[in-house]
C-alpha cells in the first residue's frame, strides 16, 4: 500500500494477540501513534540482525502470551522488516505479520519480495525464510525524518531497479534530481511504486530465486564484500558494487560504455560514489566464500543496457581476473 498513511495499519489487524516490533529510533519518533499494542524494541542497525536477537524476542513473545493466532507488525526499515518477518515465520512454525516500511531502502526493496532473515557473523542473510507479509504500508511522509545517508542509500537501490528493469524509471530519476533530493512526497510515491512494480514482476516469475530473481543482486557481489569489510552503509556499498559490475560488463564486451557512464553520472549526482579502501585479498576471500555457497560457477549479474540485466555464470577465478582488469 504505497502512499497510504502509516497509522492505517490499525485497520488491518486484529484487536488482540498483536505485537509491534520496532527499533529505538522509530519508537522515539513515531511511538506515540502506535496505539495500545505491546511493543518489542531492538537496537537500530545491522548488528541486531542475528539469532541472539531472535532468541530474545521469542522469549518476549512467549511472556506476552502471543499464540498461533498472533500477529506481528514490523514498523521500521529493512532491519526491522527482516527481523520481524523472520521471527513471525519461525515463531510457533509461523504466525501472520505485516510491515510498516519506514526507510526508502525498505520501501523500494527490503519490505517486498518475501525474503526474511538474519546474519551469521559477517555472512549476510544466511539464515532465513521466504514468506510473504499480509500487507506492507509505505508512507512517503515518514521518509522526511530519515537521516540523509539512509535516504541516499535507498536511492541507490531505486537506481539499481531502474537499470535492471525499467529505462523509464531511470529517465524519471534523471529528470527529477532536485525534487528527489527535496523528498517531494507525491513524486516519491510514483517512483517507489515503479520500483516495487519492477521487483514484483521479477519476484512473481521466480519467488525462490532459482533464476531471473538473481538480477536483483546487481551490484551486490562486490557491494556485499565492500559493506562487510569497510562498514560502508548498504546503499553506498551497492553503488560501489554497481560501478564495478558495470565496469566488468563493459570489459566483457556486453555493455556499451555510454550506459555505464549514464549509471555512474546518476550515482555521482546523488553523492553515492564515496571513497573507500578494500584490498584485493579481502575481495578475493569474500568472493571465494561466495563461491563456496554457489558451487564452481557463480552467478554474476551483468548489465546489458539501461533497463536490462542478465545472469552471467562465471568461475570465481575468472571474475577476479575481470575485477583486476576492469576500467575504473
Ligand atoms: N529482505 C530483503 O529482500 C532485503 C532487500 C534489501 C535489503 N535488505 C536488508 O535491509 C537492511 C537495510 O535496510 P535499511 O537501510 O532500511 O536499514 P535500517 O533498518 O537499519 O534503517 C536505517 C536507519 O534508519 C532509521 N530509520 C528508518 N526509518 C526511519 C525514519 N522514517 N525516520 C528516521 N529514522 C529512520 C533506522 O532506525 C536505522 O537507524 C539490510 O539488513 C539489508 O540486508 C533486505
Amino acid at each position: 500500500m504505497i502512499g497510504e498513511k502509516w497509522t492505517s495499519f490499525r485497520k488491518l489487524i486484529p484487536e488482540k494477540n498483536v505485537v509491534i516490533v520496532t527499533d529505538e529510533n522509530i519508537l522515539r519518533i513515531y511511538g506515540k501513534d502506535f496505539g495500545d499494542y505491546p511493543v518489542l524494541t531492538i537496537k537500530p542497525g545491522e548488528k541486531s540482525k542475528n539469532l541472539d536477537v531472535i532468541n530474545d524476542l521469542t522469549g518476549r513473545l512467549l511472556s506476552l502470551g502471543i499464540d498461533r493466532g498472533g500477529y506481528i507488525i514490523g514498523i521500521g526499515g529493512g532491519v526491522v522488516c527482516d527481523i520481524s518477518g523472520f521471527l513471525a515465520s519461525v515463531y510457533m512454525r509461523g504466525i501472520r505479520f505485516g510491515f510498516v516500511s519506514t526507510s526508502l531502502l525498505s520501501q523500494v526493496d527490503a519490505s517486498s519480495g518475501g525474503k526474511n532473515g538474519v546474519n551469521y557473523g559477517t555472512v549476510k542473510n544466511i539464515i532465513g525464510t521466504f514468506n510473504q507479509p499480509q500487507f506492507v504500508i509505505c508512507d512517503q511522509e515518514m521518509l522526511k525524518t530519515l537521516p540523509e545517508d539512509e535516504y541516499l542509500s535507498g536511492l541507490a537501490e531505486m537506481i539499481k531497479g531502474g537499470f535492471i528493469g525499467d529505462a523509464g524509471l531511470v529517465e524519471a530519476i534523471e529528470n527529477n534530481i532536485q525534487p528527489i533530493l527535496d523528498r517531494e512526497t507525491s513524486l516519491l510515491t510514483d517512483l517507489i511504486t515503479r520500483s516495487v512494480k519492477i521487483k514484483a514482476s521479477i519476484v512473481n516469475n521466480d519467488e525462490r530465486e532459482k533464476g531471473i530473481r538473481k538480477i536483483l543482486n546487481f551490484g551486490h557481489t562486490f557491494g556485499h564484500a565492500i559493506e562487510a569489510r569497510t562498514g560502508l552503509n548498504h546503499g553506498f556499498a551497492v553503488a560501489a558494487g554497481m560501478k564495478i559490475a558495470a565496469g566488468i560488463s563493459v570489459k566483457m564486451g556486453l555493455l556499451p560504455t555510454e550506459v555505464r557512464d549514464r549509471l555512474l553520472k546518476l550515482l555521482m549526482l546523488f553523492n553515492l560514489l564515496v571513497d573507500y579502501h578494500i584490498s584485493f585479498d579481502d575481495v578475493k576471500s569474500y568472493i571465494l566464500k561466495d563461491k563456496k555457497k554457489a558451487g564452481n560457477l557463480m552467478n554474476f549479474i551483468i548489465l546489458e543496457d539501461t533497463g536490462k540485466a542478465a545472469v552471467n555464470e562465471i568461475t570465481a577465478e575468472r571474475l577476479l581476473e575481470y575485477y583486476i582488469k576492469h576500467d575504473w
